[in-house]
C-alpha cells in the first residue's frame, strides 16, 4: 500500500468514529489556541469544562489581556501545569501590543508566542487557517511508530526529526485540518497505548506493528529521568478567624499561586524535628504556640519529575504577626488561586 493511502483509511475511520468536540466546530484561532493549551497536558474529558469556563470568562484575546494574572490562574485552578496559564496571559498581552489584538496567522509568528511549541503552532495554523503543518503529539507518535514499525525513541532529537518528517510527508495539502484531527483522534480512540483492539482495526493489514507482533513495544521511549522526592511542610497558622498565605514567587510550576507559609525539608519531619528547623524558629520566635498538630493525611502530589509529600501543620496561636505574608480570613481562602495540593487539603477539612 502506498503511504498516502494510509491517511485515507484513517479519514474514513474518523468520519465514522470522531467525537463532537467544540474546538472542532470553530476556526477562531483564539478559541483553538485556548483548547490546545488546555489539551497539552490534560485529557479531553477533564479539559472540556475548563474550556467552556475559560471562554466564558475571557471570550477574546482582548478580554484575556485585560484580566488580572490572579483571575487567569483562578480559572486554571485544578488543571495543573500553571505555566500554561501564565504563558496564555503573557501571549494575550503580546498579541494586543504587537498585532493590535488580531491573532497572528503565520506559523513563524504563532510559534514565537510564549507557551507555543511546534505541536501547538501546527495545530493552530492547520485548524484555524488550514495551513499544511503536520501535528505530532503523543497520539501521532504512537500511530506512526506502529503503522510504519519505527523503533527510534520518540523522546530523542533524532526521533523527533524522523517522526516530524514522516508526518509532514503524509499531510494532505488540501485538508490539513481534517488530516491532523483524524490522526490524533485515531491515536486517542483506536490506536490507544494499552491493549488496542487491533482485530477490529481497518488498517491492521498494513500495520507493521500488528503484523510483526510489536504493538505493545511501540512507540519506544528513552530512559526515564529520575523522580525527585520533596517534603513540604505547610504552616496552617490559625489566629482567630484568620490565617496567612504567601504568593509563590519562585520560577517553578506553581509560580503566582497562593499557599500557606512553607518549610521544605529533606525528609519527612515529626513535630520535634520541625520545631528545630531554623525557618520555623525564625517565624515563631516571639510567639507562644497553643498547639501544633499535623493533619492526619500526608498529601502526595505527583509531577512529571518530582513527587511532593506535603504535611499540613495546624498551628494555633493567640496573637501573631507574620510580615510579608497576607493575613486572610478562612472563609476567603477560596478566592485565591491555589495549587491542587492546597485545594485537596482544604477540601479534606470541610
Ligand atoms: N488533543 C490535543 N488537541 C486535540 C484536539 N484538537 N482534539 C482532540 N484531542 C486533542
Amino acid at each position: 500500500m502506498l503511504n498516502n493511502q494510509i491517511p485515507v483509511f484513517i479519514y474514513q475511520w474518523y468520519e465514522l468514529n470522531k467525537r463532537d468536540l467544540p474546538w472542532r466546530e470553530t476556526t477562531n484561532p483564539y478559541q483553538i489556541w485556548v483548547s490546545e493549551i488546555i489539551l497539552q497536558q490534560t485529557k479531553v474529558v477533564q479539559g472540556l469544562g475548563y474550556y467552556y469556563r475559560f471562554l466564558d470568562l475571557f471570550p477574546s484575546v482582548q478580554e484575556l489581556a485585560n484580566a488580572s494574572m490572579d483571575d487567569v490562574l483562578k480559572a486554571w485552578q485544578g488543571l495543573g501545569y500553571y505555566s500554561r496559564a501564565r504563558n496564555l496571559y503573557q501571549a494575550a498581552k503580546l498579541i494586543v501590543e504587537l498585532y493590535k489584538g488580531e491573532f497572528p496567522n503565520t506559523y513563524k509568528e504563532v510559534i514565537s508566542l510564549p507557551g507555543v511549541g511546534e505541536y501547538t503552532a501546527a495545530a493552530i495554523c492547520s485548524f484555524a487557517y488550514n495551513q499544511p503543518y503536520a501535528v505530532v503529539d503523543g497520539n501521532v507518535f504512537r500511530v506512526l511508530s506502529r503503522i510504519f514499525g519505527i523503533n527510534t525513541p520518540i523522546d530523542t532529537s533524532k526521533g523527533k526529526l524522523e517522526f516530524q518528517a514522516l508526518a509532514t510527508s503524509l499531510i494532505n495539502q488540501r485538508s490539513p485540518a481534517l488530516h491532523n484531527q483524524a490522526m490524533m483522534e485515531f491515536g486517542a480512540l483506536q490506536c490507544v497505548p494499552q491493549s488496542p483492539d487491533c482485530h477490529v482495526c481497518k488498517i491492521n493489514t498494513v500495520c507493521s506493528a500488528f503484523l510483526n507482533n510489536q504493538v505493545s513495544s511501540l512507540p519506544v521511549k528513552g530512559k526515564k529521568s529520575k523522580i525527585r522526592a520533596r517534603y513540604f511542610n505547610y504552616l496552617v497558622i490559625k489566629v482567630g478567624v484568620s490565617t496567612f498565605l504567601q504568593k509563590r514567587e519562585s520560577d517553578d510550576v506553581w509560580k503566582g499561586l497562593y499557599e500557606f507559609p512553607l518549610i521544605e525539608s529533606t525528609n519527612n519531619l515529626v513535630v520535634e524535628s520541625l520545631m528545630i528547623e531554623s525557618e520555623f524558629k525564625l517565624i515563631f520566635s516571639d510567639s507562644t504556640i497553643k498547639y501544633i498538630n499535623p493533619h492526619p493525611t500526608v498529601f502526595k502530589h505527583v509531577l512529571s519529575h518530582q513527587v511532593i509529600f506535603a504535611k499540613f501543620w495546624e498551628i494555633d496561636l493567640n496573637k501573631f504577626h507574620l510580615s510579608n505574608r497576607l493575613r486572610v480570613n478562612w472563609n476567603e481562602i477560596h478566592l485565591f488561586p491555589t495549587s491542587k495540593l492546597i485545594e485537596n487539603y482544604l477540601n479534606s477539612r470541610t
